[in-house]
């Protein structure tokens, strides 16, 4: 059943603060938490992310002092919301399985939106970038079982395969490649907009997860691969907010955020399976449709704008977690060598021009080699066989031959081979002088700065 937010009645603010007790509730069980409900928990925890960073930087640049103090009454109830999302998470969780639970919301929240999204050319951006991160579930995976010894399926129980995709040593683009168009206020549906932002979100935590964690192992490889993927996660930050219309106001923003909130913890509510946690998307559903309140009347006020022409009058349900595995296959095998090309367009690798400008960088942060290949190859080297799994046997028997047709022009050289015949062992030990060595602190030449810069972005 929809739900229209304007014609509901949240839960005044004054009655929103909670006790520290109330804030810090205890975690769940690693054990026996369903899947989908630590996506639920890590997606919100992004969206709450988002909606505090947002307001700051509202707040930096707003002169009003009813507006500002506005917004600092409502940050205190978002940062109290984010610390109890967050830390439902518990202490013995590990970072590696946090992480494929991180990879996890990605590949089904994006799987979902793709499917849901009416605007097209938004559908192939979301559908670029779940196989990016379809990819990186399976490279952690090599690392989970290399440095745990656990299954991912202990996390994913058999909820998302586990296989390549676009190979993660290709994700790795000119900068500029990354900025695609964007929808048009006036145009797009509240769906799409509350799709894009949802995502943008997700992807910002995630990018903000791995900066944060991806020195908490010893191992070089596993923090290389941290440094790779985080640096995509960049770039995914980047793809999905250029598709935001930059002409929104602040104030749009701000609803736009508040509806988005109310739209994700509106579907937690609806499809949660833990009645405890359930409890939780409910009230804090009734403390955002007040905070939307608030920040429609601000638009109403200063700008003179009903909120309803911004965000229609039904909440979207972008938080659905749900099984995706025909749709996700079916994007495989149609789209792994889709590569980005200037003008916010995608081409086929047999397509791209010789001087296709991600090229450039690849060779130049891949120099020494691909991060995301030495970990197929260590597992390779340690049991024979790279790690995948899926619920069909024959898409487990193809994916080494995947793995790599999909590969654009110029591999990296420590490239994981298909099947593991004699690989050079990766040297893993420290040398004396290591730390010495040139190499590690002067940076790489980057030929294609300085870069004229594109003409001023207008709509599609
Ligand atoms: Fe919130
Ligand atoms: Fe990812
Ligand atoms: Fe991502
Ligand atoms: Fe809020």
């Amino acid at each position: 059943m929809a739900m229209n937010p304007f014609e509901e009645r949240g839960i005044p603010l004054e009655r929103q603060i909670r006790t520290w007790s109330q804030v810090a509730l205890p975690p769940y069980r690693k054990q026996d938490v369903d899947a989908f409900t630590r996506c639920r928990i890590m997606l919100m925890n992004g969206i709450e992310n988002e909606a505090s960073v947002f307001s700051h930087a509202f707040a930096r640049v707003s002169d009003d002092p009813e507006l500002k103090a506005g917004l600092a009454a409502l940050r205190r109830v978002e940062h109290q919301q984010q610390t109890t999302i967050n830390w439902l998470n518990p202490a013995d969780q590990s970072v590696l399985e946090t992480t494929i639970a991180f990879e996890q919301v990605a590949i089904e929240l994006t799987a979902y939106l793709a499917r849901t999204e009416p605007d097209p050319y938004v559908k192939q951006a979301f559908d670029f970038g779940l196989l990016e991160d379809f990819d990186h579930l399976y490279r952690y995976s090599q690392l989970l079982d290399l440095i745990h010894g656990k299954d991912p399926n202990e996390v994913l129980q058999g909820r998302t395969d586990v296989l390549p995709a676009r190979p993660t040593q290709d994700h790795h683009n000119d900068p500029f490649l990354r900025l695609l168009n964007h929808y048009e206020k006036t145009r797009a549906r509240p769906r799409s907009k509350v799709n894009v932002l949802t995502l943008m979100a997700g992807e910002q935590q995630t990018l903000n997860f791995y900066k944060t964690v991806g020195n908490a192992y010893g191992s070089p490889e596993a923090r290389q691969l941290y440094a790779e993927i985080s640096a995509v996660e960049e770039e995914h930050v980047t793809q999905y907010e250029s598709l935001m219309d930059p002409t929104e106001t602040w104030l749009e923003r701000w609803t736009l955020h508040e509806f988005t909130e109310c739209a994700n913890y509106y579907t937690c509510m609806e499809t949660e399976v833990d009645p405890r946690i359930r409890k939780i998307w409910e009230i804090f559903l009734s403390c955002e449709l007040e905070h939307l309140r608030i920040a429609g009347d601000a638009l109403q006020r200063l700008q003179g704008k009903d909120p309803q022409e911004v965000c229609g009058r039904e909440l979207p349900t972008p938080a659905t977690f749900e099984s995706n595995r025909e749709y996700v296959t079916r994007v495989i095998q149609e789209q792994s060598d889709l590569r980005l090309v200037a003008g916010g367009k995608w081409a086929r690798v047999a397509e791209l021009p010789d001087d296709w400008p991600s090229l450039v960088y690849q060779r130049a942060v891949n120099a020494d080699g691909s991060p995301s290949e030495s970990v197929v190859r260590l597992r390779m080297e340690a049991a024979g066989v790279d790690l995948v799994r899926a619920a069909d046997p024959g898409r487990e028997e193809a994916a080494g031959e995947h793995r790599v047709t999909s590969l654009d022009p110029e591999p990296a050289a420590n490239t994981a081979p298909v099947e593991y015949t004699e690989l050079t062992p990766v040297e893993r030990e420290a040398a004396p002088g290591d730390h010495d060595d040139a190499r590690l602190v002067n940076p790489v030449e980057d030929p294609t700065w300085p870069r004229r810069l594109p003409r001023k972005g207008k709509g599609r």
